[in-house]
């Protein structure tokens, strides 16, 4: 008989399997993200994300616990709120919704990690994640506001400041922001790479940030490029980026595996809005199955070598891990 090697002995059995199984996936790979509004009262449910809800404050207390109680190290906060002008003037009001929202939740839960979204585009009227002028979003203007934003949330409690905005030099701004300021231990976790992706349309729905003209496609990046996401990643961490998140993830894994070996800090995947959607969308028609779908998915997003996951999956997630372990 030719010669050829046995592959499937390491496979003969559950246990045989798991012994040299290469990756895993733990509840703390995950930080779930939660969307505020500013009525009371509210918990209503995105109809194009299901099972992602709209929270008021007075609800908020209680999810939160429900997420520590799964064991859920770390969340991201967006506002969704009501007043938006052109400069996004409620982004960095100490009384915004995420500046309430934080100050709440780190009220009753010290040790869990708060990151906050910070971007305008929620806040605008435009709906875009800077100033416009001339009908362009406007670099250096756009900066300060970003600034201002960012360290009204690390005073309202914020433990780690994560810019999503795209603008050139946004990592060093909020760095000098925040050091003058006296956060010079808050890390900045950046949106290093962030493409221009069709992948965000529900969550858009989610938090109203539609852009009301044109697109995102002179700030945020090119699908088609992966040399630029390189140089992305490394001008952010010359600035002084903590962690590097790429997004979305599941069309991008080539992109997480290209700056995780590029890089030694670590490694954020955004399983965005658009692969929650999908996924939950054909679990509702019996299409898939739900639980396989979603744990391998960000099983592979742990093999392109991410270290965390901002996923709407988190708590199904963390309940299938808590579960496969009885
Ligand atoms: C804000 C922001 C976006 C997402 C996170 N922060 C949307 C965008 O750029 O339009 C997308 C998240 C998702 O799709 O789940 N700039």
């Amino acid at each position: 008989m030719a010669q050829f090697k046995r592959h499937r002995r390491l496979r003969s059995s559950a246990n045989m399997r798991s012994i040299v199984r290469e990756t895993y996936l733990h509840i703390e790979d995950f930080i779930y993200p939660l969307f505020i509004v500013e009525e009371e009262n509210t918990k209503q449910e995105v109809p194009s994300m299901p099972g992602v809800y709209h929270l008021s404050l007075d609800y908020l207390v209680k999810e939160v616990q429900s997420i520590v109680d799964l064991g859920i190290k770390s969340i991201i906060l967006f506002g969704v709120p009501n007043d938006k002008d052109e400069v996004g003037s409620c982004a960095y009001h100490e009384e915004g919704i995420v500046q309430k929202s934080i100050k709440l939740v780190k009220e009753h839960f010290p040790e869990l990690v708060v990151v906050a979204d910070t971007c305008l585009c929620q806040y605008t009227s435009h709906g875009h994640c800077g100033v416009i002028e001339d009908g362009y979003v406007e670099n250096d203007k756009s900066l300060e506001l970003l600034v201002k934003t960012a360290v009204s949330q690390a005073q309202a409690g914020a433990d780690i400041i994560a810019p999503s905005n795209m603008m050139d030099g946004f990592v060093a701004a909020i760095r000098e922001g925040l050091d003058e300021a006296g956060f010079v231990d808050t890390p900045i976790m950046s949106y290093a790479v962030k493409y221009a992706s069709s992948f965000y349309g529900p969550f858009r729905d989610a938090a109203h940030s539609t852009p009301q003209f044109g697109d995102r496609k002179t700030y945020q990046m090119d699908p088609a490029n992966r040399l630029e996401a390189l140089r992305e990643a490394e001008s952010d961490l010359a600035e002084g980026a903590d962690f590097l998140i790429v997004k979305p993830a599941l069309s991008y894994l080539d992109i997480i595996r290209d700056v995780k070996d590029s890089f030694n800090v670590p490694v954020v995947a955004y399983n965005v809005s658009g692969e929650y959607s999908m996924i939950k969308a054909a679990a509702q028609n019996g299409w898939i199955s739900e639980k396989e779908i979603v744990l391998e998915m960000l099983t592979s997003m742990k093999r392109a070598g991410v270290d965390l996951i901002i996923t709407y999956f988190a708590k199904d997630a963390a309940n299938w891990l808590s579960e496969n372990e009885k």
